[in-house]
């Protein structure tokens, strides 16, 4: 059996250690972004997934606005000042992804298909988990780490401003990538019988 795709599952792991020690140009990291969403399946070939790369400045200005939300989320200073570690550590990165949902295109889906209408909207998840997952194996295939991260809805009007989002569109996660500065920790399996049922 071929197990290239499975060895490659392996090397994607959530890097938190990012860098921006890139050997790619950012129009080959464009096109490798793009062309690994593009690939991605979603329901009824609906293409629900948008996504705005962020580089130098604009990446970022996503990762102060941020800690600049956070502020009054943060119940102690203490708590706070953790938390500026942690987006310093995505800052660090060379660049982020945004991910996003185009909403119009799940209610004109919904309207079109009434049958399936219910279910426009989880496709639109898995969607997302389809490209996410794509783009972020892909990335690591040419030994770039990244992480997911979930600031929004916390962030969603900030993003919206700062880079010109339009109305429909739904911020759904933010993926920093970069250098892999420090391997990936231990990751745990729960036990196969758990998770399987075989019938032969
Ligand atoms: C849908 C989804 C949401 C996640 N959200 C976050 C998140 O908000 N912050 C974070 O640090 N990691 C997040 N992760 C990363 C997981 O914690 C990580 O993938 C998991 O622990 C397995 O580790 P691995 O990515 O190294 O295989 C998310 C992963 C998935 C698939």
């Amino acid at each position: 059996m071929e197990n290239q795709f499975i060895q490659l599952q392996a090397k994607r792991r959530t890097i938190y250690a990012l860098g921006k020690k890139l050997p790619q140009a950012n129009s080959e990291l464009v096109t490798l972004i793009e062309t690994a969403i593009k690939n991605a399946p979603s329901a009824f070939n609906n293409q629900t997934t948008r996504a705005v790369i962020l580089f130098n400045h604009y990446h970022d200005d996503l990762w102060d606005m941020t800690a600049e939300r956070l502020k009054s989320e943060v119940p102690t200073e203490a708590a706070y000042q953790k938390t500026l570690e942690k987006l310093a550590g995505f800052k660090a990165a060379y660049g982020t992804i945004l991910y996003f949902t185009d909403t119009a295109v799940v209610k004109q889906n919904e309207t079109d298909f009434p049958l399936y209408a219910a279910n426009f909207a989880d496709w639109s998840e898995q969607a997302q988990g389809n490209a996410q997952y794509s783009v972020w194996t892909a990335l690591a295939e040419n030994g770039i780490g990244a992480n997911l991260q979930h600031y929004n809805p916390l962030i969603d009007d900030q993003v919206a401003q700062a880079y010109d989002i339009p109305e429909n569109w739904r911020l759904r996660g933010q993926m920093p990538f970069g250098s892999i500065e420090a391997a990936a920790g231990d990751k745990g399996f729960m036990a196969d019988a758990d998770r399987f049922k075989i019938f032969e």
